[in-house]
């Protein structure tokens, strides 16, 4: 199947679809994204992570390339080109192109903005998700601005390479006073004896997931109690349960966290209720 990609008005094959080679998400990570899962050919949440496209492009004073409801519509599109049934869709809109220049080019320069759609082998997901993944804690060495979903990935790249080298498929970042932030690409969640979910509270240094938003209305509904609030590695470890959840993997089990097993070290049943509920909590677009 040939790929298309959007970039900038016009739907290219995937071999030919390129940006400027100064653009400024390249030279200064200067741009934000969202990750949104496919589902049966729909969009999962497409409002929330809409909301908070623009609400990352207004807090880097970004303005919108086109209105928000032309953006749901190119993104669409290009999961319809790419007969995209259950995938991911990936959306990057950075300051623009212009000579290096750490002052924000005039207005006039036109915003870049890039979408992709991708199939993926959910059995794959699935088999990981029995199984349940492994975590490394890693200090959080990012910006104070992680509620601002940016391009600047490097400290996770880091951070989940350093995890991947010990075998474990995501890093959880610890904040300087010993408390876990977040995953690197994943919010941090933790079950505790009384079956009381806990995660950390919205703030500057975590982002405002869209899955743990959805999953929260989510608790309410199934009668799960919920605390937000920090927590610590050494709670985590002696936590009935541990999970992650992004659009990526929804809500994923963890069942080690630096070595030691969660719980009976195998996907606890709160966590896999949640995760089998999921969709019956999230919004699907129509295509
Ligand atoms: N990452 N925290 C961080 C640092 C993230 O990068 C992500 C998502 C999340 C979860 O957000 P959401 O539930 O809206 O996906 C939390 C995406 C999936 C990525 O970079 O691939």
């Amino acid at each position: 199947m040939s790929r298309i990609v959007y970039v900038n008005g016009r739907y290219l094959p995937y071999a030919q679809a390129g940006v400027h080679v100064e653009d400024r998400g390249f030279q200064f990570a200067d741009g934000v994204y969202e990750v949104c899962e496919v589902r049966s050919g729909c969009l999962v949440d497409e409002e929330p992570h809409m909301a908070r496209l623009g609400r990352s492009l207004a807090e880097l004073a970004i303005p919108p390339p086109m209105s928000m409801a032309a953006l749901a519509h190119v993104m669409r599109e290009t999961v319809r080109r790419n007969r995209v049934r259950d995938g991911l869709l990936y959306l990057q809109v950075t300051r623009g192109a212009g000579p290096r220049d750490f002052a924000y080019p005039p207005p006039e320069v036109e915003r870049t903005v890039v979408c992709i759609a991708r199939p993926r082998a959910l059995e794959s997901l699935e088999a990981q998700a029995t199984q349940g993944i492994a975590v490394k804690s890693l200090p959080d060495i990012r910006w104070r601005r992680s509620d601002i979903k940016t391009v600047m990935l490097l400290p996770a790249c880091l951070a989940k390479e350093a995890a991947r080298k010990e075998g474990a498929q995501e890093a959880w970042f610890i904040d300087s006073d010993g408390f876990v932030t977040e995953g690197a690409s994943s919010n941090a969640w933790i079950v505790v004896d009384g079956g009381t979910v806990i995660t950390r509270q919205i703030a500057p240094d975590i982002l405002a997931g869209v899955t743990r938003a959805t999953l929260i209305e989510g608790l309410t509904r199934q009668g799960i109690s919920l605390m937000e609030r920090p927590f610590r590695i050494s709670e985590a470890q002696s936590a009935r349960e541990a999970f992650i959840t992004s659009a990526t993997n929804t809500v994923m089990p963890v069942v080690r966290i630096d070595g030691a097993a969660i719980g009976d070290g195998k996907p606890g049943p709160i966590t896999r209720q949640l995760r089998s509920k999921f969709h019956q909590f999230a919004a699907t677009s129509v295509g």
